[in-house]
């Protein structure tokens, strides 16, 4: 696991690389540049939705629905790795979809056409039936309340083929229970904080913010906000179980010599609750 100083954050701070970002204040700044520059790499995530399904149902898979799909960065990946694959990107809000139109698709042509980008809820959506659904970056923990994400499940699992997995992201641990703060300087001349105010210890929610600095020292306070549940893993696999899937598997993140999280995500029945932990559940139709 990656172990930072004072209480680690996981949230939103993994699965990057560095990357150029040409800004310079918090008035010429773009947010979704300064996110994908410090936040969101989907290499790590399409490897392993890629490898996890060529696993068990010994095939590649093709479709792809990514679900809070955001600038439908994941998608863009999907859709260029392999000339036979689709992908559908689900976000409701225009802003993300619309920029990462720009951004990833249309630059690509034709190519950049396999992706249909849907500006609907996803608990409503409908889609052709794929193999992989995604939720990842946690977005799924917007649905606080269990009997809204078990909607959210079946709605996946009846959007999905009859092999089909669906997939997400979540973090754990005590740490993750508590408030912290914690910033990191990018190479291309901004901070970027996460910040989690404390959980509730009754309702389990939390609301993170993303904060962006820069070298000027203007502030973009609050580029982002996110009001979350804080979900256990036991109790998704409980709800991905009643909504219909057949098996769900765990994959859990190893270490290496330092400690720090390497980024290799294996199957595992039984784990340390470390201070701080991320994994993927797999969901099997
Ligand atoms: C944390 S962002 C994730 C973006 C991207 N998946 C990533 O990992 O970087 C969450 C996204 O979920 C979208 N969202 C929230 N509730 C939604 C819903 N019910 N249906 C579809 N999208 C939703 C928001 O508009 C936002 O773009």
């Amino acid at each position: 696991m990656v172990l930072a100083t004072l209480v680690p954050c996981f949230a939103m701070a993994r699965k990057r690389t560095k990357k150029t970002v040409s800004l310079i204040t918090a008035a010429s700044a773009d947010r979704y540049e300064l996110y994908e520059g410090s936040v969101y790499d989907p290499d790590a995530d399409h490897d392993f939705l890629v490898k996890t399904f060529q696993a068990r149902r010994k095939r590649r898979p093709l479709t792809l629905r990514e679900d809070f799909a955001g600038t439908s960065k994941l998608s863009a990946l999907w859709i260029q790795n392999h000339g036979k694959t689709k992908a559908w990107a689900v976000d409701l809000d225009s802003e993300p979809l619309r920029w990462g139109y720009e951004r990833h698709l249309e630059p690509l042509g034709e190519v950049g056409k396999r992706v249909v980008q849907l500006q609907e809820n996803v608990l409503e959506v409908q889609t052709p039936k794929v193999e992989i659904v995604t939720a990842f970056n946690f977005s799924y923990w917007i649905f606080e309340q269990r009997a809204l994400m078990l909607t959210y499940f079946r709605q996946v699992c009846a959007a999905l083929e009859n092999d089909g997995m669906f997939v997400v992201d979540l973090m754990g641990g005590p740490d993750v229970q508590q408030a912290c703060e914690e910033s990191r300087e990018e190479e291309s001349g901004f901070t970027y904080t996460w910040e989690q105010e404390t959980m509730d210890a009754i309702t389990n929610h939390i609301d993170c913010h993303i904060h962006f600095e820069f070298e000027d020292g203007t502030k973009m306070m609050k580029a982002f906000t996110y009001n979350w549940r804080v979900w256990g893993l036991p109790e998704l696999r409980d709800i991905m179980l009643e909504a219909g899937f057949q098996a769900v598997d765990t994959f859990w993140e190893g270490a290496d010599k330092h400690g720090a999280g390497d980024g290799i995500f294996k199957k595992a029945s039984s784990a340390e609750n470390e201070a701080t932990w991320i994994a993927y559940l797999v969901a099997w139709k």
